[in-house]
């Protein structure tokens, strides 16, 4: 076992193995349902656990994070919770945080610093998400030959560039599949739809389309509407398959408009201060990646019994 934590830090946190006091949590904004349901659950999470949340919407700006990361450090919070808009661009105030002594953890995207400097990562393997969501649809098609469009995440975030990378690994070798078309959506409903519009009409009104892959739910429900408004059956004239698992997809999977959706747990808060509690008691060292599930979700899964489990789950 590895000790991190100075004998000051871990006497601040008391020797009873209770969590902090204080944890600063910067998120990324409310562009899906799913990043909705990770901020209802890291509330209840920290309530149920007697810690005070200090809260910051960053409105997608990785800017804004940073306001917020120094705010919390000037404040003395006694851990920060991370959820990252990109990959790049945070050593300097990373740094700060571990100068002053104060354990980051990133929640569902990665970054591309030097691990020495946050404490552990609680995600899923991007790449595997793509992977699945890929295989599916090799599966699906089984030889025909398949033009995909894809819906990436917001650019330069590590979901967009590792469901990419998945998704690629999984065609590779498989001729009769080809991505002609790959624009971001910014994993919002509302962009999804208006570029799947734009992916419509320069595919012969979507006659040339056979799947769309979108990098999160939202932007297969924003394109699922665009494909219905083109006067297209989604689910059937074209195929599709996103990320997330979110209430809505289900609902969309049980009338037939969607196909596949690969689970992304809203649950990050859980584990992080989970590994957060075992830190500051002892000072125990997580691993530096904390790996959440990728579970495949098709139309034979009881779709209609995923939605009604998870509407009420804050999504
Ligand atoms: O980082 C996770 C991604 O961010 C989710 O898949 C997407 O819905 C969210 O906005």
């Amino acid at each position: 076992m590895k000790t991190l934590l100075s004998t000051a830090a871990i006497l601040a946190f008391g020797a009873t193995g209770a969590l902090a006091q204080t944890v600063g949590f910067s998120q990324i904004g409310s562009e899906s349902g799913w990043r909705a349901a990770e901020t209802t659950l890291t509330r209840q999470q920290a309530e149920e656990r007697g810690i005070d949340l200090k809260f910051s919407d960053a409105q997608q700006k990785q800017e804004n994070q940073i306001a917020a990361i120094r705010s919390f450090i000037a404040q003395g919070v006694d851990a920060i919770l991370l959820a990252p808009v990109v990959a790049t661009g945070w050593d300097s105030v990373l740094e700060e945080a571990k100068e002053a002594e104060i354990p980051v953890v990133l929640l569902d995207r990665q970054v591309d610093s030097d691990p020495s400097l946050y404490l552990t990562a609680v995600g899923s393997d991007l790449v595997h998400e793509g992977e699945v969501a890929g295989q599916w649809l090799v599966d699906e098609v089984a030889g025909e030959e398949c033009r995909v469009v894809e819906l990436q995440g917001t650019t330069g975030s590590s979901p967009a560039i590792d469901r990419k990378t998945g998704f690629e690994n999984a065609i590779e070798g498989h001729d009769n599949i080809e991505i002609v078309r790959s624009q971001t959506g910014d994993f919002t409903r509302a962009k999804g739809k208006e570029v799947m519009e734009s992916f419509l009409q320069a595919e012969g009104g979507g006659a040339d389309i056979c799947a769309l892959y979108a990098h999160n739910d939202d932007m297969a429900v924003g394109a699922i509407q665009a494909i219905k408004e083109a006067g297209l059956n989604p689910g059937e004239d074209i195929l599709i398959v996103s990320i997330d698992a979110v209430p809505d997809i289900f609902q969309a999977m049980a009338a037939g408009e969607a196909n596949a959706t690969v689970e992304l747990t809203p649950n990050m808060a859980g584990p992080a201060f989970d590994a957060l509690e075992a830190y500051m008691a002892d000072g125990t060292e997580p691993e530096k990646f904390i790996q959440t599930e990728s579970k495949l979700y098709t139309q034979s899964d009881d779709p209609a019994g995923e939605y009604e489990r998870r509407k009420d789950l804050g999504y």
